[in-house]
């Protein structure tokens, strides 16, 4: 990689940032392409959110991914949001417009083509389980319904941040989508579990081998596909999935489309998509 005097800087601002996976495919699609970019990650405290956002315009800094725990805080601080990052409410892309900071959320389209493209699922018309109701599931739920899935049922282990994002969408797809609550303790009951065309889970539970396994992929007819957001390693969901011949997929896809959709936003060139899958895969990364 050669830095030049007009090498322009992106990156990822999280806590904790060192596992970000980031840096290595947008700087693999960089070199590829031959654009004089650098992706680098930051560490940002918390409290010094504000102020790294002030240094973002100060250093001139083209272009910043979000991720945890900042997504739903960035926007204060944001001059302009896109209509998805404003009906999700939350950001994972900053895009810097001489000064003005735009802000992105590349997490639902790049869901959406994970699962149409990799996946070759196609989800109109279909009943879908989702688990989580954290940022990752505020995303997936508005990709899915604007996908034209017909049912949508959620479950999360805390119930009232269940039904806060279920009221959330329901402001927007009030006759698009049907949308039930399903109480956590009944996730795995067989009647739940014989309707699911899709089952999504929308937490980072799996991402630690000790983790709880909290679907049981058993129960779902042979032609349900199982989606895990989770990135890291392949989750005892998918493995139970795949023993039983499910079609399954896990988070990397997601990762590399979201991460697609940014540097498209920032570059204005199309993402080498592949180039970035490549890079992710020679660094042992699991690409189910
Ligand atoms: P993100 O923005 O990445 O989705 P998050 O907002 O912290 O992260 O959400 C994490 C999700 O994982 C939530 O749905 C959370 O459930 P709670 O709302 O009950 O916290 C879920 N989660 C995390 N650990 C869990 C566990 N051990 N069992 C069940 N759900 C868990």
């Amino acid at each position: 990689m050669k830095i030049t005097g007009r090498t322009k800087v992106v990156g990822v601002i999280g806590h904790p940032i060192s596992h970000s996976l980031s840096p290595i495919f947008h700087n693999a699609a960089f070199e590829y392409l031959g654009l004089d970019f650098v992706y680098v990650p930051f560490s940002v405290r918390p409290e010094e959110l504000k102020t790294a956002l002030r240094a973002v315009r100060a250093l001139n800094i083209v272009g910043i991914n979000v991720t945890v725990p900042f997504k739903e805080k960035v926007i204060s601080y944001l001059d302009e949001l896109s209509p998805e990052a404003s009906s999700i409410g939350a950001v994972n892309t900053i895009s810097n417009e001489d000064g003005k900071l735009v802000g992105y959320n590349t997490d639902e389209e790049g869901f959406i083509r994970s699962l149409t493209r990799e996946g070759k699922f196609d989800p109109e018309g279909k009943s879908v389980l989702l688990l989580g109701a954290g940022g990752a599931a505020y995303a997936i739920s508005f990709a899915l319904i604007k996908a034209g899935i017909k049912k949508l049922v959620l479950t999360n282990r805390t119930e009232e941040k269940a039904r806060r994002l279920l009221s959330h969408l329901r402001k927007f797809f009030k006759d698009k989508c049907e949308l039930c609550f399903l109480e956590f303790s009944r996730r795995n009951s067989p009647e739940v579990m014989r309707k699911v065309d899709l089952f999504v889970n929308a937490t980072s539970v799996g991402m630690r081998p000790d983790d709880p396994v909290l679907i049981k992929p058993h129960l779902f007819p042979q032609n349900t596909f199982v989606y895990d957001i989770v990135y890291n390693r392949e989750t005892e969901i998918l493995r139970a999935a795949k023993k039983r011949g499910l079609s399954c997929m896990g988070g990397l896809d997601m990762l590399i489309y979201q991460g697609a959709l940014s540097f498209e936003i920032w570059t204005h060139q199309r993402a080498p998509v592949e180039i970035m899958r490549k890079a992710l895969k020679e660094k042992g990364c699991c690409v189910i």
